[in-house]
């Protein structure tokens, strides 16, 4: 690493990933030289925490990319469409959590404990990072499927709802308050009522009937594990919790794989915790393991009786941390092991 400091941006600064990758950046002590963060006109002059210090929000629209070394993208799809190439065309290496560009060929899709060698090869400057509900399985799967090879994989999610962002999570918060006062609630993020309920639908429906997320879930399983022949079945549901998801997860192996295999397979893979006692409290909940934590937590391990080569997990993480800023960070990290030389050298 040397004397190497990177002139970093983030950019959607001042939303719920934003604000959690400037936290990250400053826990693990990037080797930062500058950071700046950005955001849209409106928030522009505000102030944003970064470790002690505060930064000034820029205006994404007005601001110069030139001299930003590496910059993680966080603002939603269309603004990384429009402004990633333009801070990649300025030589910044771009981290994009979007799903603008996942399924571009020519843009890796990068889960730090996985496939981290995918990072190398980036013709555009343009790194993916995976879609949370992907993110967070990929650690688990990954070691399953090169010891016993999976040949299928049924996934329900239960995810939280800061994985749409600030202004849903101030919905879920406002209709739990307004439906204790006994007042009537208005749904605007959330197509249906979220406080007290589930929604089986996140993102749009696609022809074939899937909704997006779920579809997700498939073509980047495929992309990080790379092995298009992995059939993936997922439901995607959004459940009343503010931060962490969950999924109940059914893999059926080429080889059979037992729960002690399972155990001892995921105690040893790296971002990996194994909760896993048959008692009461005895398995990782998104309030109690994941919410604020970095590991993907697995617990409740079992045998599918169903299936001769059918395994059950079940996998909690949190969505904003693993699923989406902590990775892009460690995708960061990976440019300085890499030797990405920065713009400014400083002594
Ligand atoms: P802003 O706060 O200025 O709207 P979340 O997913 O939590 O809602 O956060 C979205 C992030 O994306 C916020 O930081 C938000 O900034 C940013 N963002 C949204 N629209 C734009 C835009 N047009 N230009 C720059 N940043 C944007």
């Amino acid at each position: 690493m040397g004397n190497n400091r990177y002139k970093v941006a983030v950019v959607g600064a001042t939303g719920a990933v934003g604000e959690t990758m400037l936290a990250i950046l400053a826990e693990r002590q990037f080797p930062a030289g500058a950071v700046v963060a950005i955001a849209s006109e409106r928030s522009a002059g505000m102030q944003v925490a970064f470790g002690d210090d505060a930064l000034v929000v820029q205006d994404l629209a007005t601001f110069d990319p030139a001299g930003i070394d590496i910059a993680l993208f966080s603002a939603g799809g269309s603004i990384s469409k429009e402004y990633a190439p333009k801070f990649a065309e300025a030589g910044a290496v771009v981290i994009d959590n979007s799903s603008a560009f996942r399924y571009d060929d020519d843009v890796p899709l990068v889960v730090s404990e996985v496939n981290p060698e995918a990072a190398r090869n980036r013709p555009r400057g343009i790194i993916a990072n995976p879609n949370c509900s992907t993110m967070q399985l990929m650690p688990v799967l990954a070691p399953i499927h090169r010891e016993y090879g999976i040949e299928r994989v049924n996934v329900a999610t239960y995810q939280s709802v800061s994985g749409g962002g600030r202004s849903a999570m101030e919905e879920l918060g406002r209709q739990t308050a307004q439906l204790l006062n006994f007042q009537d609630i208005q749904p605007a993020k959330f197509p249906v009522q979220i406080a007290f309920n589930l929604i089986p639908q996140i993102d749009e429906f696609q022809p074939n009937g899937y909704t997006k997320e779920e579809m997700k879930l498939v073509w980047e399983t495929q992309k990080i594990l790379g092995d298009a022949s992995i059939q993936v079945n997922p439901t995607a549901v959004r459940v009343p919790v503010f931060y962490g998801h969950s999924e109940a997860v059914n893999v059926e192996t080429r080889r059979k794989i037992t729960p002690e295999q399972a155990r001892e397979l995921l105690r040893a893979a790296p971002g990996v915790e194994v909760v896993d006692e048959q008692r009461a409290g005895g398995y990782p909940t998104p309030v109690t393991h994941a919410s604020g934590k970095d590991p993907v937590f697995v617990g409740r391990i079992r045998e599918d009786f169903s299936h001769p080569r059918g395994l059950n997990l079940w996998v909690v993480a949190d969505n904003i941390r693993k699923g989406a800023a902590l990775n892009a960070v460690q995708i960061a990290e990976l440019l300085v092991v890499e030797g990405l030389e920065p713009k400014t050298r400083t002594a």
